[in-house]
């Protein structure tokens, strides 16, 4: 049996296919500390959503890829233990290199994003079948990318976006045979999406875009990166207790919740959580200077993203129930 199935994992072929029929789309959370992992897994539980936990290269450098490996199987038998059957994904996101996926493949990560998007689309188109090639070997799917997402994603910078080109979309996904597409159609990466002027609308997402996509490419499920929403909240309690967070500006939900009822399957965010969790931190730490236990802060912290992760999948994904 394959590694990832032994672990309990899921790959992301029948949950995006429920989504894409739903019209609702897969959560799809980064994670960079315990914290983080548990106030997901307890979300997911309390909504009964599935979802992909995900992990960057260099998450998986930090807390060291043995562990990531041995705390997402701790999240399926967790679920298990309270009587929760929920399908979970293990993700590499922003894969980079072939290695890198490999190592995730052969860990048991049940899923891996390959990202050739910033090379030319001939290169792209080469490392991302080698990647597949590889990783269907052992029934784990691919999430390829088309098109530059701006903004800054785990330390990688990219100063300008570059919109998806529609008519290479039935081209890469025949050549690559990936099993899902990121796509670039206005979202970015991190806290600030777009500098507006005060008072300038955020513009909408290209979903003109997004259905020559669709029209190309019918039923195949669709990623959505850097969709965020920064929410105003978390930003001004960061920097009423002491932090300095400028020009912060996310995606608003409404566009969010559009896509989720088009060939948008699954949907990443990293950056709300963070800010989350810092909101509440710097709160607790500034309100009690006398702490020293960890866990009077990362509690709060774990709390603050739980109830998060609970209203987007509740309000904004949809995905809540379908389990
Ligand atoms: P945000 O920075 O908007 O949360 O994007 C996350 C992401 O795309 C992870 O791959
Ligand atoms: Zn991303």
């Amino acid at each position: 049996m394959e590694k990832f199935k032994e672990f309990g994992f899921v790959n992301t072929k029948e949950m995006f296919k429920k989504a894409y029929n739903g019209k609702y789309a897969v959560p799809a959370f980064n994670f960079v500390c315990l914290e983080q992992m548990l106030a997901i897994v307890e979300a997911c539980m309390e909504t009964d959503s599935p979802f992909i936990l995900q992990s960057s290269a260099n998450v998986r450098k930090y807390i060291g890829s043995t562990m990531v490996q041995r705390m997402a199987q701790a999240c399926v038998e967790t679920m298990e233990q309270n009587g929760k059957k929920i399908p979970m994904a293990l993700n590499l996101d922003h894969g980079m290199a072939f290695e890198e996926c490999k190592s995730c493949v052969d860990s048991g990560f049940s899923s891996v994003m390959i990202d050739g998007s910033a090379l030319p689309y001939k290169k792209n188109i080469e490392l991302t079948s080698k990647v597949v090639e590889y990783a269907h070997k052992y029934d784990v799917s691919v999430e390829g990318e088309l098109g530059v997402l701006s903004g800054v994603e785990d330390g990688v910078i990219h100063k300008e976006s570059q919109y998806t080109d529609p008519a290479l979309v039935e081209d890469f996904v025949k050549s690559t045979g990936v099993d899902s597409l990121a796509i670039s159609i206005g979202t970015s990466h991190g806290v600030v999406k777009i500098k507006l002027k005060k008072g300038d609308p955020f513009p909408e997402l290209r979903f003109d875009i997004l259905g020559e996509i669709e029209k190309r490419l019918p039923y195949f499920p669709i990623v959505l990166h850097g969709a965020s929403a920064i929410m105003p909240e978390y930003v001004d309690m960061i920097n009423q207790y002491g932090g300095k967070i400028e020009n912060a500006q996310g995606i608003p939900e409404s566009q969010i919740i559009q896509a989720t009822k088009t060939a948008v399957c699954k949907i990443n965010i990293a950056s709300d959580g963070y800010i989350a969790a810092t909101a509440a931190v710097r709160k607790v730490l500034m309100e009690n200077p006398a702490v020293i236990d960890p866990r009077k802060y990362l509690s709060a912290a774990r709390e603050e993203m739980r109830s998060l992760y609970i209203r987007k999948i509740r309000d904004i994904f949809g995905s809540a129930g379908k389990a």
